[in-house]
């Protein structure tokens, strides 16, 4: 489907959109995407078929390792009747392998595809690819930079959960200078009123100066005091991930951290505990069965639904 002049900002209308970053979205824009996400969560739990993108061809390539965002999107296109053209590891199965530049291998993929979802290492990857063709691009993920779709299905979760995306205290557990989930978080739930950031993170990894606001706190600690750190802020969402080590330089176990029950025990049972995963060692096992832990019973599940109603939505067979 031919993409409209990009327009950069949502702004009430989806068809043939770039999906590049969360910076697009009002939060009109997202509350759209989340009702038509309830539908489409209905029509998986109800096992019914769609034909919603039927006689459409959605490329997915990934140059950098997915399991979730990769197998989600594949099956919201399926599952809404459409196919798919999956490059995974490009690097050793497609022409990239032989040299070919990003904005080719776009071009290509253009000429058998409706839309290409695209998660490359690179920052601004996914904008070049936007400009390179006339489909829409869906930024799956642009190294260190932005991830919308999974933004979207984490202010989903919180408002599932929570039942409000304002008045929040949020506290980032990690490494808030390269993890995209972070900023992508942070720069959505900025849009809502009231809410609080901490980036709770060792020396080193703070928020990067271009993303923050006034709303946002350093808490540079040694992770060791984690538990205490948490216990003072008390925040309502504590949002953790991975030391994502193919972003640092040097050995990234020195910023080893765990979160675990013990940590838990002395928080609130308000609270909510998200993760994008992969986990690595940040959060141990016994963690998953608290009712606060919501990454493996709503945010990957959600993934699926946020991304049936935005590809449905960018295509233009919902209005
Ligand atoms: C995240 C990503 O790729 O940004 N994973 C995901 O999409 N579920 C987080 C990560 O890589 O750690």
């Amino acid at each position: 489907m031919p993409k409209v002049d990009s327009n950069y900002r949502i702004n009430g209308s989806f068809k043939g959109k770039d999906i590049i970053s969360v910076d697009q979205f009002s939060p009109k824009d997202f509350q759209k995407v989340f009702s038509e996400a309830s539908k489409m969560k209905k029509q998986v739990l109800a096992h019914k078929s769609s034909t919603l993108l039927s006689g459409l061809v959605v490329g997915i390539i990934f140059y950098e390792p997915s399991t979730r965002t990769f197998s989600s999107f594949s099956s919201a296109v399926k599952r809404l009747g459409g196919i798919t053209i999956e490059h995974q590891n490009p690097l050793q199965t497609s022409s990239v392998a032989k040299g070919e530049t990003l904005e080719d291998t776009m071009k290509v993929l253009e000429a058998y595809s409706d839309a290409i979802v695209l998660r490359h290492p690179e920052v601004g990857s996914a904008k070049r690819a936007a400009d390179a063709v006339d489909i829409p691009i869906f930024n799956a993920g642009d190294g260190p930079n932005q991830h919308p779709s999974q933004t979207l299905l984490d202010l989903y979760t919180i408002l599932e959960v929570l039942g409000r995306l304002n008045n929040l205290k949020i506290a980032f557990v990690g490494d808030p200078l390269h993890y995209r989930v972070f900023h992508g978080q942070f720069a959505a739930l900025s849009g809502y009123s009231n809410n609080q950031f901490y980036g709770i993170s060792p020396k080193g990894l703070e928020m990067p100066k271009e993303y923050r606001n006034k709303d946002y706190n350093d808490v540079t600690i040694d992770m060791k005091n984690l538990d205490k750190t948490l216990q003072e802020i008390q925040p309502d969402i504590i949002s953790v991930g991975r030391i994502p080590k193919e972003y640092i330089q040097g050995d990234a176990k020195k910023y080893s951290f765990t979160i675990n029950v013990g940590t838990l025990k002395k928080l609130s049972s308000k609270i909510i505990i998200m993760h994008p995963l992969p986990r690595i060692d940040e959060i141990t096992t016994d963690v998953d069965n608290d009712p606060r832990a919501v990454y493996f019973k709503h945010q990957i599940r959600n993934g699926l639904y946020i991304r049936m109603a935005l590809l449905a939505l960018v295509l233009g067979r919902i209005p």
